[in-house]
């Protein structure tokens, strides 16, 4: 009886071990794929589809921040840099009010959010911008006082791309691709633009 309660205990441990990985602490990507899978539910505009990865989400993924090789880093960062969309008629700038909006908006892309609305950016969940506003995330770096940088036009397209695709940037950013993932369009981001830049915008203001 006793040899049998120990041969099941070793059975269960190499199970387990084996579902999570030679640590034993740390799932491996073929089991957490597996809860993802069964813990999502389709519905409305959030379809099943939303688990499907690109190369580079999945490349992310795999490595956590790390993708395998710099040869494998350098051909993502470049799709991404290729990904970006520069505004057809050269203007980056909108309108700062409506910027401001954008940014303080969270709405959008979830199975709850009108999938008519226009989405928001949720930029200050990660980013300090306007002094005013004292609810902010730190993932990201404070965009405070971004306008003093200056309006050349290397300064307006870094930016205009940064936001469109971080990711050619810094590869497995953890910044939403705003223009690439068809989060925010070209008027919203010309608007989130002019938040940043702008002279009167509370972004540059004390
Ligand atoms: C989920 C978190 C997250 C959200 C939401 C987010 N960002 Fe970021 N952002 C980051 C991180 C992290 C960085 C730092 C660089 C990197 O890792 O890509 C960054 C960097 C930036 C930079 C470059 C900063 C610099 O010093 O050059 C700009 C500009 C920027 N974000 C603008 C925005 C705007 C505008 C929005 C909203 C439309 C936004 N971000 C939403 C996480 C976020």
């Amino acid at each position: 009886m006793l040899k049998t309660k120990i041969l099941l205990a070793a059975v269960a441990v190499t199970a387990l071990a084996s579902a999570y990985g030679e640590s034993g602490l740390k799932p491996d990507a073929k089991t957490v794929k597996a809860v993802w899978r069964d813990s999502m539910v389709a519905k409305n505009q959030a379809g099943l589809d939303r688990l499907n990865q690109t190369a580079l989400e999945k490349a992310c993924s795999n490595a956590s921040d790390n993708v395998a090789s710099d040869t494998e880093r350098e051909q993502l960062r470049q799709a991404a840099t290729n990904s970006v969309v520069y505004p057809a008629d050269g203007k980056f700038l909108g309108d700062w009010q409506r910027g401001e909006a954008i940014a303080s908006n969270g709405k959008g892309m979830q199975w709850s959010d009108d999938p008519n609305k226009p989405n928001g950016g949720n930029c200050y969940a990660c980013h300090q911008m306007s002094p005013g506003e004292v609810a902010y995330g730190t993932v990201g770096p404070s965009l405070r006082n971004y306008g003093m940088r200056g309006r050349s036009e290397a300064m307006l397209k870094y930016t205009w791309a940064k936001i469109w695709n971080p990711q050619g940037y810094r590869v497995c950013s953890h910044m939403p691709r705003f223009g690439d993932a068809g989060i925010l369009d070209e008027q919203q981001i010309r608007d989130v633009m002019a938040y940043l830049f702008d002279p009167n915008s509370p972004v540059n203001r004390k």
